[in-house]
């Protein structure tokens, strides 16, 4: 019976006859025996090969395996408390797949070499449990989202005008006229608040960051809703019960997978237990030059200020009420408070920082054009989304969470680009 190592661990096939398909993760000879630790995209099992228990040939090819060599072993389930997930295959034979060649990632390698060789370094442990977790994270993004009624939407990856400002934006020649990259699926999202109401947007985002950070990506995914007729208050509401639902999810369906990906799944709950706390922009200025740093008010967060503000926080925390000049121009004025807008960042803890940007959106016309020309922007590039408000506009709002921030956070990585297959920087886009 053809079957893989989960299964085998699952059903607790001791004593059972198999065969796995698989890769060599470790290899060691020793006199008339064969250990290997071999694995599947289900898992890692140990399994011991004897010269006398396989035929010729099985006992060359076992010899001759590689690490990353792939292979099929037949052989009996045995209960085994020393081998890793307490059972181990005894072989009766072993076939090369593929031998190939000597395996160019062993210990002890640098950062940017495992960068060099990433298609490579994805088949690692490490990685292999990076992306499942990050696979069910999506999916409970989705699900949550199907679950509240809201429609996904696919919007334009290449785009004529910027939504988050000029200085990070990728320009690209597009038949000889002047084009860019989407930074934002938002103002695309938008659009369909008039049509289908709730919606969503899950796509690359891209960013000419010109630093280097643990945190920055030039290319990200980007899951964007947006909602007719709710206040920045319903959508700050919404954005917890999406954080608290995937977090949750993850830490009922998936907490072995988040202990081998080094995050006590404990831990990750009592993030999610209680309300998120809020507090406006001046508060967290305050605060942050309490907790020992520089901040004037006027200027925006950067990782630093982010950091000193989550380190001590047991949960995610919103910072809202931005001063208007240092924000998108989009985000609806504070009617209390005209300097201010009805915006939030959701900032998550242990100094993550940045999770989440979203806002109450101007939805007259007068007001958005105002506020453009402020911001020196020309109408014309917008028309488009300036004419959204003129024919049945409403209230709407929306945001935006980065998925690999997310993650990071979740699994509570060192750095963003272990969130994402092929991280994309400011020095970096190969392989
Ligand atoms: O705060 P940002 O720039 O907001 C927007 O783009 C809005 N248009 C979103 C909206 O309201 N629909 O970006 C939103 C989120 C950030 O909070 C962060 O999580 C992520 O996108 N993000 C990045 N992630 C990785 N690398 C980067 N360079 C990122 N820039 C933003
Ligand atoms: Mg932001």
């Amino acid at each position: 019976m053809i079957t893989n190592i989960g299964t085998i661990l699952h059903e607790k096939l001791d004593g059972k006859d198999i065969a796995l398909r698989g890769w060599v993760h470790r290899h060691r000879v020793s006199g008339n025996m064969v250990f290997a630790v071999m694995r599947d995209p289900t898992g890692v099992m140990q399994i011991t090969i004897k010269k006398d228990k396989v035929g010729e040939k099985d006992w060359k090819d076992a010899n001759n395996a590689y690490v990353e060599s792939s292979f099929t072993v037949t052989g009996r389930v045995k209960k085994d408390d020393r081998a890793p997930g307490g059972y181990e295959i005894e072989a009766t034979g072993f076939t090369l797949i593929s031998q190939g060649e000597p395996f160019p990632i062993a210990k002890d390698l640098s950062d940017e070499y495992l960068l060099d060789v990433r298609h490579l370094w994805l088949r690692s442990q490490k990685m292999n449990n990076i992306m499942k977790a990050r696979h069910h994270i999506v999916n409970y993004l989705r699900e949550f989202f199907e679950v509240e009624g809201f429609y996904e939407i696919a919007p334009p990856i290449i785009t004529k005008s910027g939504c988050e400002g000029g200085s990070t934006l990728f320009e690209m020649n597009y038949f000889g006229e002047k084009a860019y990259l989407t930074q934002s699926s938002q103002m695309y999202a938008e659009v369909f608040v008039f049509s289908l109401g709730k919606v969503y947007v899950l796509a690359p985002s891209f960013r000419a960051e010109k630093s280097r950070t643990i945190r920055h990506l030039a290319e990200y995914w980007h899951l964007e809703p947006e909602m007719a007729f709710y206040d920045q208050k319903m959508n700050m509401d919404l954005q917890e019960s999406m954080v608290k639902y995937a977090v949750g999810k993850m830490v009922s369906n998936h907490s072995e997978l988040l202990k081998a990906c080094g995050r006590e799944p404990e831990d990750l709950r009592a993030t999610i237990e209680k309300p998120f706390e809020k507090m406006d922009y001046a508060a967290a200025v305050e605060e942050v030059n309490e907790l020992g740093g520089k901040m004037e008010f006027g200027q925006d967060f950067g990782a630093d200020e982010e950091a000193l503000l989550t380190k001590g926080a047991p949960a995610p925390m919103f910072v809202t009420k931005f001063p208007k000049e240092i924000k998108a121009f989009y985000m609806k004025e504070d009617p209390n408070d005209p300097e201010f807008v009805l915006n939030n960042d959701l900032l998550a803890p242990a100094g993550h920082g940045e999770i989440i940007g979203g806002s109450e959106r101007i939805w007259h016309y007068d007001e958005l054009v105002a506020r453009m020309k402020e911001q020196n922007l020309k109408i014309e590039d917008y028309q488009w989304y300036v004419d959204l408000r003129r024919f049945g506009s409403v209230p709407h709002s929306g945001f935006g969470l980065g998925i690999e921030r997310f993650v990071k956070w979740t699994l509570n990585l060192d750095h963003i680009r272990d969130a994402i297959p092929f991280p994309r920087t400011i020095n970096r886009c190969y392989p």
